[in-house]
């Protein structure tokens, strides 16, 4: 429970329970039935009222006084949101299902054909052999290494699921084992429980042991995984756990697990201890050479640690675009920040138009994956015509381009807990004008983005907060601060403003995916506050190790005043591991400048480099100037300044 107010701040209030809970706010505006409104307003406050049907109190006070301070307080207790790869950190391709591997291959050569960028293309549960998980189906699928190899080979990666359910089928490796070592929640009279999921007749690993868990671990490796590869990730669904015949489609209350503790109690952490354990498999796996990724359905407090999550079925509706927006920061408030909902809604098919602006938006969600339901019809970015293909590629491209900067916040949000997508009371806490607002929201510091709702939108209206400027991302135009505008919107874009004083690094190259990105220059986008000056992050890693745990990592803070561009180190001066990268910035945009200065000296090199116009958007066709600082080519591990002439 989070309270936010003008006067007194943001403070927390946690109750560690996975048992079922009920909290009534008995507030203005609250759906209570019976509230205190009828107070005289002195007494006027906001009581919340808890009850759980078990568990016991152990619960956690969190002072702030600020919003970002609740959220740090928080994730002491519950534990810090995982580094991901920067991979996960692109665009996801799934669907229920791919086919076969004529099928993926097929989608992955369109992704190139039409200059679409991916990352990694997923298998739901259709890829298996009678949805047996670790199986494979041989016919639709005979040469799984081989085509995984095929996509890494590329640079991508690929996902399959791997429920909890297990098939009760006396064959399936998988299930012997579990029965013959005793590893399956138990029904109330003390045999397998057994329940109706996916494979039908079913049992459920009793992930709340230990010593289940370490088995678990083992079957992600290589050698156990049969016809798995090191570009090989992990999905986790259905782990609530979902029951077809269950009590609301879940476990009985009575169910028993490890220590004859009852489901009832722990109902709600079943989930996060599926995820922690197939973490845990494939960080094993990895041997920390390689850090995990695992997309989680369920979820619990401390579900940051182990990695991804998305908002579950959706559907092709304009409403549920809307309200993705306050589910992923309501998640991101809680430390689980690598989110994002199903782009283009689960089921039900999208016009083109809900699919163009789902990309838009999706595209600025921590996790970006576009899914569909099986009885949907194919929705790749390059079925809806030339230009809904253009629009996506755009709107997918703009995520590549940003990529240096949403990977700086996934580091702040691994050390800090805040999160990548926030609302935008976090960052302006006094300005009452955003604390109902969840129409728009803010990616770290610098970025507001306003989603577009509705088909055929005309213009929409923005709330810019705070007293410094706002410049338009696509055409640099300025705006003033704490003012509502009505804006004309196209079907080119979302509107979407950098904040003045900020500083945004970006990497405008095109690539198929992220591995190629990886020495690409960069380049950063200032955008002048009204004392001219700004300041931005940069953090850069191996992008899959745990070396950045000892160091090895390159953070900068560039600072922006009196004309002079400076990089200044933020990484301990002594790492006790080396990381290095050779990569320059190759381009300094520059917003908000009053005079037209020609030319910038480099220190210490003491070379001069040209200021011209240039696109603000390299990318993109039609966009207009910006005062561009060409190639001043500085490494981005070393200190410089860049004096403005
Ligand atoms: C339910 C999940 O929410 C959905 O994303 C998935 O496609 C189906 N299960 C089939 O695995």
């Amino acid at each position: 429970m989070l309270s936010h107010g003008k006067a007194r701040g943001t403070s927390g209030f946690f109750w560690l329970n996975a048992a079922e809970m009920q909290i009534d706010v008995l507030g203005d505006g609250w759906d209570v039935g019976e509230s205190r409104l009828s107070l005289p307003s002195e007494q006027k406050r906001i009581d919340t009222l808890w009850m759980a049907e078990a568990g016991i109190v152990d619960a956690f006070f969190f002072v702030g006084p600020k919003p970002k301070d609740v959220v740090r307080q928080y994730v002491t207790v519950t534990g810090m949101p995982a580094m991901p790869q920067l991979f996960a950190t692109g665009y996801h391709q799934c669907r229920w299902n791919y086919r076969d591997e004529e099928d993926v291959y097929h989608v992955d050569s369109k992704f190139d054909e039409h200059d679409i960028p991916y990352d990694v293309l997923w298998l739901d549960i259709e890829h298996t052999d009678g949805k047996k998980y670790f199986t494979w189906d041989r016919m639709l699928f005979p040469h799984p290494e081989e085509m995984q190899n095929k996509l890494a080979a590329k640079g991508r990666r690929m996902v399959t699921i791997v429920d909890p359910h297990i098939k009760r089928e006396e064959s399936y490796h998988i299930h012997k084992e579990a029965s013959d070592k005793g590893h399956y929640v138990k029904d109330a009279t003390g045999k397998d429980f057994d329940g109706w999921c996916w494979p039908g007749s079913s049992s459920y690993l009793d992930m709340l042991s230990p010593d289940v868990r370490e088995w678990w671990a083992e079957k992600f490796s290589i050698k156990n995984y049969v016809g798995s590869t090191p570009s090989l990730y992990i999905w986790n669904d259905m782990n609530e756990p979902s029951v077809f015949n269950g009590p609301e489609v879940t476990m009985p209350r009575d169910a028993l697990h490890v220590g004859g503790v009852e489901h009832r109690e722990l109902h709600n952490a079943y989930g996060y201890y599926f995820h922690m354990g197939t973490t845990g498999g494939l960080v094993k796996r990895g041997e920390g050479k390689d850090r995990p990724f695992v997309l989680s359905r369920a979820f619990f407090a401390g579900s940051q640690r182990y990695g991804a999550v998305w908002t579950g079925d959706n559907t092709a509706e304009w409403e549920q675009l809307r309200v993705s927006v306050p589910m992923v920061l309501a998640m991101g408030l809680t430390g689980i920040t690598f989110s994002g909902a199903d782009i283009g809604g689960f089921f039900g098919n999208p016009e083109p138009e809900l699919l163009v602006r789902w990309y838009q938006l999706g595209a600025y969600y921590p996790f970006f994956r576009g899914h569909a339901h099986h009885d949907t019809k194919r929705r790749e970015p390059w079925l809806f015509g030339e230009r809904n293909t253009q629009l996506m590629r755009d709107a997918i491209r703009n995520r590549y381009i940003l990529l240096p900067y949403f990977y700086t916040l996934f580091r702040e949000a691994n050390t800090t807990g805040v999160p990548v997508m926030r609302p935008l009371w976090m960052e302006f806490p006094n300005d009452e004008a955003t604390f109902n607002n969840d129409e728009a929201f803010m990616v770290g510091n610098s970025i507001l983005v306003q989603g577009v709702y509705s088909e055929q939108t005309k213009d929409a209206s923005v709330y810019l907060p705070g007293d410094q400027s706002w410049y338009d991302m696509r055409t640099g135009t300025a705006y003033k601060g704490g003012v509502t505008y009505k804006l004309e919107v196209s079907d080119d874009g979302i509107p979407a403003f950098q904040r003045a004083g900020t500083i945004i690094p970006r990497k405008d190259r095109y690539r198929r995916s992220s591995t190629q990105m990886v020495n690409d220059p960069f380049t950063l986008v200032i955008a002048l506050n009204n004392s001219q000056s700004a300041e931005g992050e940069l953090y850069v890693d191996d992008g899959k190790s745990y070396e950045f745990q000892h160091d090895a990592y390159i953070h900068r803070r560039f600072i922006f005043s009196e004309g002079k561009l400076t990089s200044i180190n933020l990484a301990p001066s002594n790492n006790r591991r080396s990381f290095s990268s050779g990569c320059v910035v190759e381009r300094i945009i520059l917003l908000g400048l009053p005079s037209r200065p020609k030319s910038a000296l480099i220190e210490p090199s003491k070379e001069k480099t040209v200021i011209e116009m240039g696109p603000l958007w390299v990318q993109r066709s039609q966009t207009p100037s910006a005062l561009t600082v060409r190639k001043p080519n500085v490494r981005i591990s070393e200190d410089w300044t860049i004096q403005v002439l």
